[in-house]
């Protein structure tokens, strides 16, 4: 295992050894059942455990609570998982409302089955996957991953999913396909935010085809153990552990293949402000404020000390080649 710490005290491992041994035993049984060939199985009980995870969302039910209390053992312990509480009621799902709260009070509505992701573009197997296929086509896994928000805080959070990577090898990309873009659902009738004109719905975000390869980019369908809650993306999202967490896209209904960088929901808002790349980064400050440091959600408080924020989130190691010889400041 290797464990690099910087001049701050903080320890930073790979994602994978950010999850405690300990922490999550009382639910492999259900991260197995979820990762194994009986991902149809999972699936049958979908519905039943979706009612579930949205009971579990209220305050001081759901057994994450309890569980998530657990530090990260010995030298990880700077690495506290997020309360899962705090996880699933401090969002930003612009489609159900600007608010923090909003999303948990709105997302109620969205109706997350039959759900289906139409994969287009410069691939050779293009089409509507169901979500049920999407779900079999690898085994899934646990992956504790840091989340830091443009905004300036951050959360650790448990997601259960699989490298997108093995659902773009699948699809088998063109010669010529150099990005990918995501589309978002805007359905006016059940997200009260897709009026508002904060963005231009749909939410659609981008990435560098070598970036959605990348074994860290990850389809999430679940957190804490759990079926994704509606507020934090069900029934599908992306997870990019090193950017910025607006590309990390939530309740996902289109992947395209395309040749050309693609237009992004928050770089046609403010193009001087969120960048393409949007790599975590405290050395480029968002014109507003600075980047520098972040606010851990459940660490607030009188007392609560900023944490640093690393460079590409804390996944320089795994991510740093990706843009060797590239000017940060250039491509932010
Ligand atoms: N996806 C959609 N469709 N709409 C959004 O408003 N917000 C993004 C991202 N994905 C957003 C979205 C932002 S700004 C962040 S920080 C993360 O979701 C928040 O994810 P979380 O609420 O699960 O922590």
């Amino acid at each position: 295992m290797l464990i690099k710490t910087n001049n701050q005290g903080f320890v930073h491992t790979i994602p994978s050894e950010i999850t405690p041994e300990a922490t999550y035993q009382s639910r492999r049984s259900l991260i197995r059942l979820m990762a194994g060939g009986v991902a149809g199985a999972a699936l049958a009980s979908w519905a039943a455990r979706e009612a579930l995870a949205q009971d579990w969302a209220a305050p001081g039910q759901h057994p994450a609570l309890a569980r998530s209390k657990t530090s990260v053992a010995g030298a990880l312990s700077l690495e506290k998982v997020t309360e899962y509480q705090h996880a699933s009621t401090y969002n930003n799902f612009y489609e159900f409302g600007t608010d923090k709260a909003d999303p948990a009070q709105n997302a109620h509505a969205l109706k997350t089955s039959p759900w289906s992701v139409e994969i287009e573009g410069m691939i050779k197997k293009p089409g509507r996957y169901a979500l049920e296929d999407l779900l079999k086509l690898s085994a899934q896994e646990e992956r504790v991953y840091r989340l830091r928000c443009v905004e300036g805080w951050s959360m650790v959070i448990p997601w259960v999913g699989y490298s997108l990577s093995a659902l773009i090898k699948k699809v088998e990309p063109l010669g010529g396909a150099r990005y990918v873009e995501f589309v978002t659902l805007a359905d006016p009738k059940t997200m009260p935010g897709v009026g508002s004109r904060v963005l231009d719905w749909p939410y659609v975000e981008g990435l560098r085809l070598d970036e959605a390869m990348h074994p860290l980019t990850l389809l999430a369908f679940g957190m804490y153990g759990e079926v994704l809650p509606k507020q934090n993306g069900a029934p599908l999202r992306l997870v990019v552990p090193w950017k910025y967490g607006f590309k990390s896209v939530k309740s996902l209904v289109k992947i395209r293949f395309t040749d050309k960088q693609p237009a992004t929901a928050w770089n046609k808002a403010a193009a001087n402000e969120y960048g393409f790349y949007s790599n975590v980064n405290p050395d480029v400050d968002h014109p507003r404020w600075s980047q520098a440091t972040e606010r851990r959600i459940g660490e607030d408080g009188l007392f609560a000390r900023k944490r640093k924020t690393l460079l590409f989130n804390g996944y320089e190691a795994q991510v740093g080649q990706l843009y060797a010889g590239m000017d940060l400041k250039k491509f932010f």
